[in-house]
């Protein structure tokens, strides 16, 4: 069945292209991208989108008088393009429990941070500024609490000596145009089960917990 994908972006969409090329790769199977939705009029994401024939869709913030009005025009859109997965890729809007609710368990977000650190903006700043020695990015179900949900990929990269807010979220960048694509392949290939906090990779349990057992159980799949 092929997995009806709308993307959420607000800027340069670098995460978007990077599920386009694994799909266009052939590492993402089944997936249509139905439409890309940006707060942002010139945001470069409605652009790559606009090259690569997917319907690129400006809603203007100002035409509306709630957050709330915004995203039930957000809701009618992704219905519209019959939306099985929505990806919040570089989209700076907090969004409604009611969007949250229309696609439970169906938006994912990634964060370039190891959740539950560093929540918000500025999140490799956040890193440096406290001091860790490892940092990096979480792609995650999304709740209607801010970069909450359940986790379902991070990686992880060192904080070198001298970093900067850019060198680590350049080094952070690599491994989330990494993990986002993994994700995304993985909800496509029906392999994500969220459990209360946990998401179950059914891939993982498959192959780990089915090469030492030798057999397949009703449980593994
Ligand atoms: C990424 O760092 C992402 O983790 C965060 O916003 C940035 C978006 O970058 N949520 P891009 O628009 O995907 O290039």
């Amino acid at each position: 069945m092929t997995t009806n994908i709308s993307v959420l972006v607000s800027g340069r969409g670098s995460n978007f292209q990077s599920i386009l090329d694994a799909a266009a790769e052939g590492l993402i199977k089944d997936v249509n991208f139905a439409c890309v939705i940006s707060d942002k009029k010139e945001a470069k994401a409605l652009e790559r989108a606009r090259d690569n024939n997917i319907e690129a869709v400006f809603v203007d913030p100002k035409s509306f008088s709630s957050r709330a009005e915004f995203d039930r025009e957000v809701i009618r859109i992704l219905k519209e393009h019959d939306t099985d997965l929505v990806l919040l890729a570089g989209y700076m809007r907090i969004i409604t429990e009611e969007l949250v609710d229309a696609y439970a368990g169906k938006i994912m977000n990634i964060h370039p941070a190891l959740l539950p650190a560093f929540k918000g903006l500025h999140a490799q700043k956040q890193a440096l500024d406290y001091g860790v020695k490892v940092a990096g990015c979480t792609v995650h179900f999304v709740e209607a609490d801010l970069d909450a949900g359940p986790i379902i990929i991070q990686r992880t990269v060192p904080v070198l000596p001298g970093d900067t807010e850019d060198s680590l979220a350049d080094r952070i960048l690599v491994e989330e145009h990494k993990a986002y694509p993994e994700a995304v392949r993985l909800f496509a290939e029906g392999k994500l089960e969220i459990r209360g906090r946990n998401v179950i990779i059914k891939e993982w349990w498959k192959k780990i917990a089915g090469r030492k057992s030798g057999k397949k159980t009703a449980d593994s799949w």
